[in-house]
């Protein structure tokens, strides 16, 4: 690990120590509800997106949403449609939209599983310890996401994009989990990760 990255990952230990303390804040699901109400625009209704490009929210971590907004709050993570959606959030917002979305149930997206991918795609997800840290059903825990029902398409560009660094990683240990895999293989990771309940 190179310097910069060190002090970058102690940097964001701090932020993260500072603005969320689990479980210590009470959380309002409901306020979450409300300001969550220029969220489902893009992340559809409860969370559920119906957009390839665009991740549902529905039934991931708190930990995880709340640190993810965090991260595009503080210009960590970009995007240009996002950003801007958690620049004026305050770090109550973050823990209310967290604790709404996290007890939305996701309906997986309907796209075409391929049966044969399938097989393919969970054994690499052995292979390749992703369920050692996204949890044997691919459902998530604390600030590691939840993989079982995302869009497909999100996947795939999320994994290139830990593969080639673009991707912002709090601690690096998902860029490192991206480097061995194939294009193949990110297309039958995502095809079985995306057909998962
Ligand atoms: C204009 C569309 C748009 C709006 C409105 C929007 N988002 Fe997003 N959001 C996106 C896109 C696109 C991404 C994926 C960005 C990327 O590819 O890195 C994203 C990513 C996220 C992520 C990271 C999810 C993951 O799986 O990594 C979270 C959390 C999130 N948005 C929460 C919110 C919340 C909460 C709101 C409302 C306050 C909101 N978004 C409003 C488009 C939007
Ligand atoms: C050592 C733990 C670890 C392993 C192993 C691991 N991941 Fe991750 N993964 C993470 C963490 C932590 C994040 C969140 C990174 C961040 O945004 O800071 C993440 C994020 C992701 C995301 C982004 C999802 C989203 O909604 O934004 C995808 C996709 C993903 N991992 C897929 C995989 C796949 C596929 C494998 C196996 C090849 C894998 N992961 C192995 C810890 C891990």
């Amino acid at each position: 690990m190179s310097l910069t990255k060190i002090v970058t990952a102690h940097a964001v230990a701090g932020l993260l120590a500072t603005a969320l303390s689990y479980p210590a804040l009470a959380a309002d699901a409901a306020a979450g509800m409300q300001k969550a109400q220029v969220c489902v625009a893009c992340h559809g209704a409860e969370g559920i997106s119906s957009n390839p490009t665009v991740p549902s929210l529905a039934g991931q971590p708190a930990q995880f949403i709340a640190t993810q907004l965090l991260m595009f709050r503080e210009g960590k993570r970009k995007d240009a449609q996002m950003s801007p959606f958690a620049a004026n959030l305050t770090n109550t917002d973050l823990n209310n939209l967290a604790a709404y979305f996290t007890t939305q149930k996701l309906t997986p997206p309907t796209t075409g599983v391929d049966a044969t991918a399938t097989q393919a795609g969970a054994r690499l997800s052995q292979q390749y310890n992703c369920v050692q840290c996204h949890g044997p059903a691919l459902l998530g825990q604390q600030h590691i996401p939840r993989l079982a029902g995302q869009q497909r398409d999100y996947l795939k560009t999320q994994l290139r994009g830990f593969k080639a660094s673009t991707r912002f990683d709090m601690d690096g240990q998902m860029t490192s989990a991206a480097q061995p895999l194939s294009e193949a293989d990110i297309d039958m990771l995502a095809n079985y990760f995306s057909g998962m309940r």
